[in-house]
């Protein structure tokens, strides 16, 4: 071939026959397979480690753990000094605020949690805190518990979850009982008090107040 005619390629370009991919760059088929690993692995850590035991509750109501700071719990516990009762925390991870709910001398004290690792771990702590048998961690959808017979609550959960909460607790708790909300509040009630700042910032409620409140507003409405 005259020179003008023959293929421009350089050695070594892609396209080129004999052309090898530089070590370390990635085809379209090292890309999906790289996903597919990577959703697999995603998948497996959020159904055995972070989800476990959530196969019936709603996606909508599902709340992931993040466990409260030092500080949360100590402002929660603040909320509910000199109470007493039944005192529950709805989604208890490690059943850090349940332990010192009942240092606190609130009794009895337990929580509610579907994770089985969180269980383990909770039960773990309150042996090693001494307060085993004390305290109970109970394999439970908070959904579906009754709350009637509970004085102190505690919820340390999202705040896409706090609607149908609120319509729970309103539906199920006595006069005389307290909710703490840590890390969000209830949108549509009036908190009795509060403490801390920012992140650290919990809300107490008390029921009797929040339903004069609630009826209050659906009287108006009606008007
Ligand atoms: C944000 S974490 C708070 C954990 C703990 N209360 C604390 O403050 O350290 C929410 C917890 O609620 C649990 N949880 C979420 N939905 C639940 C449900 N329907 N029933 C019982 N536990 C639930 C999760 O497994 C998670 O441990």
């Amino acid at each position: 071939l005259p020179a003008a005619m023959e293929p421009c390629w350089e050695p070594g370009e892609p396209g080129e026959p004999g052309w090898a991919r530089p070590e370390g760059e990635l085809g379209g088929r090292g890309l999906l397979a790289l996903a597919v690993a990577s959703g697999a692995a995603a998948w497996a850590t959020w159904a055995v480690l972070l989800m476990p035991g959530f196969r019936r509750v709603p996606l909508r109501l599902q709340v992931p753990y993040q466990p409260s700071s030092p500080r949360q719990v100590a402002n929660a516990l603040a909320l509910l000094r000199g109470r007493a009762g039944k005192t529950v925390d709805l989604g208890s991870g490690d059943g850090r605020l349940v332990l010192e709910a009942h240092k606190q001398g609130l009794r009895p004290a337990l929580g509610y949690e579907l994770n089985p690792w969180l269980l383990c771990l909770a039960n773990y702590r309150a042996w090693k805190a001494g307060c085993h048998g004390n305290v109970s961690f109970l394999k439970k959808d908070l959904w579906k518990v009754d709350l009637s017979d509970c004085h102190n609550v505690i919820v340390f959960l999202a705040p896409s979850v706090k609607p149908p909460l609120a319509t729970k607790l309103l539906a199920e708790l006595p006069d005389d009982a307290r909710v703490v909300a840590g890390r969000f509040p209830f949108p549509c009630w009036t908190p009795s008090s509060s403490l801390g700042q920012g992140l650290e910032q919990v809300w107490a409620y008390d029921m009797k107040e929040v339903r004069r409140e609630v009826q209050g507003s659906a009287q108006e409405s009606q008007v």
